[in-house]
């Protein structure tokens, strides 16, 4: 069977399996710090966080299983910006490149489809494989902050991809417009 995936909006049925992916309380933290009261959360719960404009959650699946799921968010007015958040793959297909390429399914659609030139994004320092996984796709650590979770204090990582191609080319643009109103 092919293993081609895909990212489809994410809607309430898919909601039950992708919460069924956190096995414990400290890998539901770690998935999605303290954004959810308790553990295990209710799909309701789930479409509540994604309940408000400028969100855009995501599934991924493959042949007809779901086998991943993203959150893409405009943080700020400014549209050239987006935050991805509640990155998850299903616990039983991890560590076989499921989460990379979800990952640049994401980066592909919001430079292409939305027009974006940096994409951020929090990970916590206790989360290796994520960090891993976003530093295979081209993410690079910017910042640190400590958060706390469950009566810890965690540190997490800033981090932050910046779409070149289409900074060059708006810099290019730019360049042209000025070089035209020039005398
Ligand atoms: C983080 C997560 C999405 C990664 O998905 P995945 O499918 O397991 O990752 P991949 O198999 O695509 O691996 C991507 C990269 O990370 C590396 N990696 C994956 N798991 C790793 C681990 N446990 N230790 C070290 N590196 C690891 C891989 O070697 C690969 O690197 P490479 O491309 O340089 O070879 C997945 O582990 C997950 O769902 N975790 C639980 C939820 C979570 O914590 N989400 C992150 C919230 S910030």
């Amino acid at each position: 069977m092919s293993d081609f995936m895909i990212l489809r909006p994410f809607n309430i049925n898919d909601a039950k399996a992708i919460l069924s992916w956190c096995k414990d309380k400290h890998t539901f933290r770690l998935w999605s710090a303290d954004r959810y009261k308790e553990y295990p959360a209710k799909p309701e719960e789930m479409m509540e966080q994604y309940d408000g404009d400028n969100m855009y959650p995501f599934t991924a699946v493959v042949g007809d299983e779901i086998v991943g799921h993203i959150l893409l968010r405009f943080p700020l007015e400014d549209k050239s910006v987006i935050r991805f958040g509640f990155v998850i793959v299903d616990d039983s297909k991890r560590g076989m490149g499921y989460g990379r390429r979800l990952l640049q399914l994401a980066i592909d659609h919001a430079c292409n489809q939305m027009g974006v030139k940096t994409i951020t994004l929090g990970v916590f320092a206790n989360n290796p494989s994520a960090l891993k996984c976003y530093q295979s796709v081209g993410f690079k650590i910017t910042g640190e902050d400590s958060y706390m979770i469950d009566g810890e204090k965690w540190k997490g990582y800033e981090m932050k991809y910046v779409n070149y191609i289409q900074k060059a080319l708006n810099e290019a643009f730019e360049l042209g417009q000025r070089q035209l109103l020039e005398p």
